[in-house]
């Protein structure tokens, strides 16, 4: 048997050096709250319905007042890129604060005032809030439709929500192929899923997956590599993922959890324009 590796004290000292190095200048960066929008056209093979702007706002973790701020910031820039609907998957609250639920309805609140059509899914900070049945119906008393195993529609796209998939109960398969699912199978649908590697096995025939809880890694190194991921978001962190078995975007969110900075990963609202893919003459 192989004895375990010593760490030595150097090594040690070195890391930490390191790590302490990348904190500060992510901080003196000001990564938490220099929220960046990002813009991505997405081709999706079938999608036979119009073109579609979709806002992404994912992994709000509202703890304290600059919590809100920032939510309601991103809220902010969304609107100003004019989308069709804003989707929201996951991780309102952080389980280490509790169900705040003032907290949470000014935030809705902020949402609804913008009069754009919303949907959400559970995150397992919601999930393990403590009270979930709280937030849903903090959400049943909001313009934002919160999607858990359940399905939603906007124009002639189907919105499908499921539940957390680490703290929660996800029935994907009665969702997408049980006899109650009220729209046909060849209907343009969107999938709201938190956790992206529970996602990435799905295989239902739906168009798109939108995905947050990675925070895309939140403290990372320079040019963005992740130090430490979480549990079902190790293998797809942030960004467009066009090959998988359902095409997916994760976002990298906009508020934090653990320790409470990010550090070279930029909180984010994703723009997706979706729209059909080019077929070859
Ligand atoms: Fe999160």
């Amino acid at each position: 048997m192989t004895p375990p590796r010593k760490i030595s004290r150097r090594k040690l000292i070195h890391s930490s050096v390191a790590l302490a190095s990348t904190v500060a200048i992510g901080q003196l960066a000001g990564d938490n709250e220099w929220i960046e929008v990002t813009h991505h056209k997405l081709q999706l093979p079938n999608w036979r319905v119009s073109k579609l702007r979709a806002a992404i706002i994912s992994d709000v973790h509202i703890y304290s007042e600059l919590d809100i701020d920032r939510g309601l910031r991103a809220v902010k820039l969304a609107v100003e890129e004019n989308p069709d609907l804003i989707l929201m998957p996951g991780d309102f609250l952080s389980s280490s604060g509790g169900v705040d639920i003032v907290r949470l309805r000014k935030f809705l609140a902020g949402v609804a005032a913008t009069g754009i059509p919303s949907f959400a899914s559970m995150g397992n900070h919601d999930a393990r809030a403590g009270q979930p049945i709280w937030i849903i119906k903090e959400f049943n008393n909001s313009m934002t439709k919160m999607l858990i195993n359940d399905f939603s529609e906007f124009q002639d796209v189907v919105i499908a929500g499921l539940d957390d998939a680490i703290y929660g109960k996800p029935m994907p398969k009665p969702l997408f192929e049980g006899e109650f699912r009220p729209y046909p199978k060849d209907r343009p649908t969107i999938l709201l899923c938190h956790e992206p590697d529970y996602a990435a096995d799905l295989d239902f025939g739906i168009s798109l997956v939108v995905s947050g809880h990675t925070h895309g890694g939140q403290i990372c190194m320079p040019f963005g590599l992740p130090i430490h991921l979480p549990r079902l978001g190790k293998n797809y962190v942030s960004g467009w993922y066009p090959n998988e078995k359902t095409p997916m975007y994760v976002s990298r969110g906009i508020g934090m959890v653990g320790l409470p900075f990010r550090t070279f990963c930029r909180p984010e609202v994703a723009i997706l324009d979706i729209e059909p893919l080019p077929q070859p003459i």
